[in-house]
């Protein structure tokens, strides 16, 4: 059987003494998109963060194509849109894709050929010369995104990649990100949204800091007798 893009182990990681990831397990296949589903509190992103190595975990295993981590090497080819905003206020559009571009390896030549592709994709073509601490939220949300993709990652790390972004650019998004996955990336997403979490090959739904199931969301809604994905967290997580 071919390597999982992603396992995580038996992950655990406490602030203090509040343990906010309590034993997670969870495996991403290559060219899979898996979402990470649950309240807010539930320890999504405190889980991508020690993935990607800014928390160290407490214990637990985590292998990011195929290496152990924490690896330097591995994050080149990693992409990683925070939860909240990450990008130079002060700078613009491009100057922000520019930096990014040289923090993972880039040069002047990729990085051009790379960039008018990218600024289209997320609309701000117009407002590359634009400071970000001037844009509005949601087009700061597609600013980041393009930080995250500009070196064509093959593993997508995307925090709640598309809180306040209009719903036409939601939908170009998603079918962006599957045609990541069918040229090889793979892709854990986190979102709220849960007619966006159903476009998911897999979710896990996630509850004081612990994977409750893992399964196609179809699978999901059938197991849990409900009529959609939303109805079936409300069960799982014991709002209704
Ligand atoms: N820096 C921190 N110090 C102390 N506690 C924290 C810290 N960051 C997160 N927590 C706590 O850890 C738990 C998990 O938080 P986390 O941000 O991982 O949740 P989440 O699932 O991403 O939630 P959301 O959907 O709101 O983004 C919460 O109870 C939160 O209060
Ligand atoms: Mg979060």
């Amino acid at each position: 059987m071919e390597m999982p893009a992603l396992a995580v182990r038996e992950l655990r990681k406490s602030y203090g003494n509040f343990e906010a990831v309590r034993g997670l397990s969870l495996e991403v296949e290559r060219g899979e998109i898996f979402g990470l589903i649950g309240p807010n509190g539930a320890g999504k992103t405190t889980t991508i963060k020690t993935i990607i190595g800014l928390l160290k975990p407490d214990s637990g295993e985590i292998e990011l194509l195929g290496r152990k981590m924490p690896n330097k090497g591995v994050l080149a080819k990693v992409g990683y849109m925070p939860q909240e905003l990450a990008l130079y206020r002060n700078l613009t559009v491009e100057e922000n894709l520019w930096f990014y571009s040289r923090l993972y390896g880039l040069s002047r030549e990729e990085f051009e050929k790379r960039k008018e592709s990218i600024l289209r994709f997320v609309g701000l073509e117009k407002f590359r010369n634009r400071l970000v601490g001037e844009l509005s939220g949601g087009m700061q949300r597609r600013a980041s995104l393009a930080c995250a993709l500009i070196h064509e990652p093959e593993f997508l790390i995307l925090d709640e990649p598309t809180v306040g972004v209009d719903p036409q650019l939601r939908a170009n998004f998603w079918s962006y990100f599957r045609e990541l996955t069918k040229e090889g990336a793979s892709i854990l997403i986190t979102t709220h949204y849960m007619d966006e979490a159903v476009n998911c090959d897999r979710v896990a739904i996630m509850m004081n800091g612990k994977v409750l199931i893992t399964a196609p969301p179809e699978q999901i809604i059938e197991e849990t007798g409900s009529a959609t994905l939303e109805e079936a967290v409300l069960k799982l997580t014991g709002v209704v």
